[in-house]
């Protein structure tokens, strides 16, 4: 596996090879990144992973300096998974000044669910992905890029950033990996203590519930729905979470949903100090 810093040394290692199947990464790798990066081996050329911790993601409050940086593991995992180019900046090399350039995504489905409570993220989660994928599809004319449908706002709005911008480059989407309880897996999960770990699972088993209480309102959905969220919601608060929203949207655009439409069970709620967020399309 090679490991490059700078964007140009990537280019250079890149230039000659073939089309590059992207896994993005901030590193602190678990199983659904492994996942990611196996489904590129399968479908790419050349399987390439970023590890980079994007301070611009992170509101001031939350996580960036304790985010766990586990560089020597992650680069065994990635090396055995197939991984052929590993890009690791260092923050001089993505952000060499001030990004005073940044790509504002679509506010109608940017501002909602994560956007809500993570005012700017998705800001900063697109402006980081089109450098990365600036630096890794240079010259190329078509790529693959892979992500979670854990993080499923993001996928969403990675897609149409691409979609909007016409970048040749397949979005594709991995399903959620799972601990045998239903956790879905994530690099924060590690911040759990022992009884917030066996607890954490609620937050899956709410989704489920609620997702079973909005397939069995069927054409009442519409008019029903924000009871359902809430008595979900108070449910998983009695259990000690702060909830920030559970909540039942369509499928095409997650807004409320309409007889008919296809849906997907979004939450987020903090155990503890961890925020954990979790989907389930129904
Ligand atoms: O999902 C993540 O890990 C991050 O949001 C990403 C896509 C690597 C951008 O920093």
């Amino acid at each position: 596996m090679h490991i490059v810093h700078s964007i140009s040394d990537l280019r250079a290692v890149l230039g000659p090879l073939g089309r590059p199947a992207f896994v993005p990464t901030m590193g602190n790798l678990h199983d659904g990144h492994i996942a990611l990066m196996r489904r590129a081996v399968q479908l790419g050329e050349v399987p390439v992973a970023s590890i980079f911790v994007n301070r611009l993601q992170f509101l001031p409050h939350e996580d960036f300096d304790s985010y766990p940086r586990t560089w020597d593991a992650d680069c065994e995992r990635l090396a055995a998974a197939g991984c052929q180019v590993l890009f690791a900046p260092r923050e001089r090399d993505l952000y060499p000044e001030p990004q005073t350039f940044k790509i504002l995504p679509d506010s109608q489905l940017a501002d909602l669910l994560e956007g809500e409570f993570r005012p700017g993220f998705f800001t900063g989660v697109c402006t980081v992905v089109m450098k990365l994928f600036s630096a890794v599809f240079a010259g190329k004319t078509s790529g693959i890029a892979v992500f979670g449908q854990k993080d499923y706002q993001q996928l969403m709005v990675v897609r149409r950033m691409v979609q909007q911008f016409t970048l040749p480059i397949d979005i594709v989407a991995n399903p959620t990996e799972r601990a045998p309880d239903g956790l879905a897996l994530s690099s924060r999960n590690g911040y759990l203590s022992a009884s917030e770990r066996a607890e954490a699972v609620a937050l899956s088993r709410a989704l489920r519930t609620l997702g079973e209480a909005a397939k069995a309102a069927g054409d009442a959905l519409p008019a029903q729905r924000e009871a359902l969220e809430q008595a979900a919601r108070a449910q998983l608060d009695a259990r000690g979470w702060q909830t920030d929203y559970l909540s039942v949207r369509r499928r095409s655009d997650l807004l409320a949903p309409k007889p008919g439409d296809a849906l997907v069970v979004l939450g987020a709620a903090r155990l503890g100090p961890t925020r954990l967020i979790d989907n389930l399309e129904i």
